[in-house]
């Protein structure tokens, strides 16, 4: 098993490209299910859960292909033969689930393995079972697979219970090819939809709303191909951001969108950073004293539960005493066990941490529970005294394009050994 070393102590300088955006990327791949013209998608980022999702299209009968001449790749689902998604790819990776909306959609029927918890939360997917069936899709669950058929989907209006991110590209998906129009209230406002929508607008779905809690989708008979780039990685961002105050520097990211990280770029300048922006970069420099600060994850545009664990790290060394509440994900604070062994001061009460800073954290030998975990050990190793090490890193792989290259060429002592 592969791991990380990093050697800790050394400020990050100088700038690198962010990646596409892996939550954006994901269901925009799905959307090629909705027609059988191509779609041809570029910025998607070279990561293992891109990999897994292009495996399970593929299975179905999806072609992939890339080619030097094009940018990106091209899926064509003119062929559907097997609208089904297996356990052992659906297991390795929960946004599987979003092949759903689009299989009833296009097809009226889907097999698709019943996602399990994972190390984060529960996460139940019963929101978009609930919509589908309000849609007019019969579904049943037996044997450990949500088995859907419908004639045609039925336009409707649905009233999420929770705010679900999937949830609401699911049913946005299987609301394009609808007959008469879909409501999508208390819709999630995350970027990434916004990103998706745009997507399903050029292959000529008609939908207002996306970005705000209520979406209106008037359903088509059909839809046509389409070029596409996938928005800048606005977590990749963050977590790069948090890096850079952690150890002191300047930094620059550049193919990025500044805008959608308010949440995060403000309770950076609490923390000493300063910021600059523009329309596709992010410019950082901290030379100040790293003051904790406190937060509480909510959907967005409040802070994003993926930038928790990053945070976390981060206060370990404030000055000060900080509170970071999850109310997300109920299990999202494994990293804190993690982070104690490096000498963190950090309790626990419920889904609130209590982090109090010290002076250093110490290098150790950790082991990644998720993807945003392994984001936050290793920006505590890059602020650590001595060395790292991380294992279980192939969490990591699921969602960061190239990490260890961007840090190293940001100056950071980081490699990967086998
Ligand atoms: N939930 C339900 N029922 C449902 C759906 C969700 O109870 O039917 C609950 C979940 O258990 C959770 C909350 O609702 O407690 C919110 O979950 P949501 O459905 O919004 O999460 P998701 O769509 O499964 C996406 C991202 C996650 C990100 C969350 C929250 C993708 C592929 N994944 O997950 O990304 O944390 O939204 O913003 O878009 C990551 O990239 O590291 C990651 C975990």
């Amino acid at each position: 098993m592969q791991k990380l070393l990093i050697q800790g102590g050394k400020p990050l300088h100088g700038e690198i490209l962010i990646s596409g955006a892996k939550n954006a990327a994901l269901p925009i791949l799905c959307a090629a299910l909705l027609t059988d013209e191509s779609l041809q998608i570029g910025n998607i980022p070279a990561l293992r859960d891109i990999e897994t999702m292009l495996a399970l299209l593929n299975q179905m009968g999806v072609s992939v292909t890339s080619d030097h001449n094009v940018p990106g790749i091209t899926l064509s689902a003119k062929q559907l033969n097997n609208p089904t998604a297996p356990y052992e790819m659906v297991k390795t990776m929960r946004a599987s689930i979003l092949v759903l909306g689009p299989l009833l959609a296009r097809v009226g029927q889907a097999r698709i393995s019943l996602p399990g918890g994972c190390a984060i939360g529960l996460r139940p997917v019963d929101q978009h079972i609930k919509g589908l069936q309000a849609m007019g899709a019969e579904i049943s669950i037996n044997h450990g697979y949500i088995n859907a058929t419908v004639k045609k989907l039925q336009g409707t209006r649905i009233v999420f219970d929770i705010v679900t991110v999937t949830g609401t590209e699911n049913l946005m998906m299987a609301a394009v090819l609808a007959e008469g129009t879909t409501i999508l209230e208390n819709a999630a406002r995350e970027p990434e939809i916004i990103d998706l929508a745009n997507c399903l607008a050029i292959m000529g779905a008609k939908i207002q709303g996306a970005g705000t809690d209520v979406i209106t989708i008037e359903g088509q008979s059909s839809l046509h191909g389409a070029k596409y780039s996938v928005m800048p990685d606005r977590i990749e961002t963050g977590t790069f951001l948090v890096a850079c105050t952690a150890t002191g520097g300047e930094i620059r990211l550049n193919n990025t969108n500044p805008h959608l990280l308010g949440a995060v770029i403000d309770k950076l300048a609490e923390a000493g950073a300063q910021i600059n922006v523009s329309q596709n970069h992010i410019h950082l420099t901290m030379n100040s004293r790293l003051q904790s600060v406190s937060l509480r994850t909510a959907p967005y545009p409040a802070f994003p539960t993926d930038m928790q664990a990053q945070f976390m790290a981060l206060n370990c060394i404030g000055n000060g005493t900080a509170i970071i509440t999850e109310t997300i994900f109920e299990n999202r604070l494994m990293h804190v066990q993690e982070l104690k062994r490096m000498n963190a001061d950090i309790e626990v009460e419920g889904n609130t941490a209590i982090i109090r800073g010290i002076p250093h954290l110490d290098g150790a030998h950790v082991m990644a529970t998720d993807l945003r975990a392994s984001a936050s050990l290793i920006i505590a190793g890059l602020v650590a005294h001595g060395r790292t090490t991380i294992d279980r890193i192939y969490h990591l792989d699921r969602g960061y394009e190239n990490i260890e290259q961007k840090l190293s060429m940001l100056g950071a002592n980081i490699q990967r050994i086998n």
